[in-house]
């Protein structure tokens, strides 16, 4: 009877501390307007073999009557600025978004430090799965206890520490052949 009860209460002990684990998902109540930057990256990528931008820009993001959202961002790639329009669609499940056809299913986490989330995403990339976390903020400031919280997060989904990627933060693209065309212009 005795152990009955002990076995009874570990498990509950257990299935306080996973809750505790799980980080709340973005309130439907919340309007996710406005602009972000993103201040960390993990990827389950062998990170020597995948080209990781280290520069980010702000991101715009417009929430939609129906519950969907337009993500505006710009990305570095191969000395070009890239303009990456994506609708976000939300799903029956919550804190769940599509988007690319279904190829990538996302997930807004809420952390405990104000005005940062994480985007946790599942991709599909031809045969393989690609698995992604982002920390995003709403200042482009380095928050040493949001970054502590992301790093916890990394360890619970079973990310490899060490691919955590630190971004610096810069205002605009400008593409790497702009400066290398200015050099070639002068007399
Ligand atoms: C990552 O890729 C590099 C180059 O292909 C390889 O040398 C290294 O062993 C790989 N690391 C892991 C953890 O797979
Ligand atoms: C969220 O706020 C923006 C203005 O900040 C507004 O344009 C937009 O319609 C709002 N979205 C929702 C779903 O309330």
């Amino acid at each position: 009877m005795q152990s009955l009860l002990l076995t009874v209460t570990l498990f509950v002990l257990v299935a306080v501390l996973q809750a505790q684990d799980d980080l709340p998902f973005l309130s439907e109540d919340k309007n996710f307007s406005g602009t972000w930057y993103l201040k960390a990256t993990v990827k389950d990528l062998n990170s020597t073999e995948w080209k990781n931008p280290k520069e980010e820009f702000p991101f715009v993001v417009r929430a939609l009557e129906n519950g969907n959202m337009e993500v505006m961002a710009v990305s570095m790639y191969n000395g070009e600025c890239l303009q990456i329009d994506i609708l976000l669609e939300k799903t029956e499940k919550p804190g769940q978004y599509s988007a690319f056809w279904d190829t990538n299913l996302m997930y807004i986490y809420e952390l405990p430090v104000m005005d940062h989330y994480i985007f946790y995403s599942e991709c599909q990339i031809f045969e393989q799965k690609v698995y992604a976390g982002e920390l995003i903020g709403k200042d482009p400031t380095e928050n040493h206890e949001a970054l502590e919280e992301f790093k916890k997060f990394v360890q619970q989904k079973g990310f490899p520490p060490e691919n955590i990627i630190v971004p610096e933060q810069r205002d605009t693209c400008f593409p790497k052949d702009h400066f290398a065309a200015l050099q070639k212009c002068k007399p």
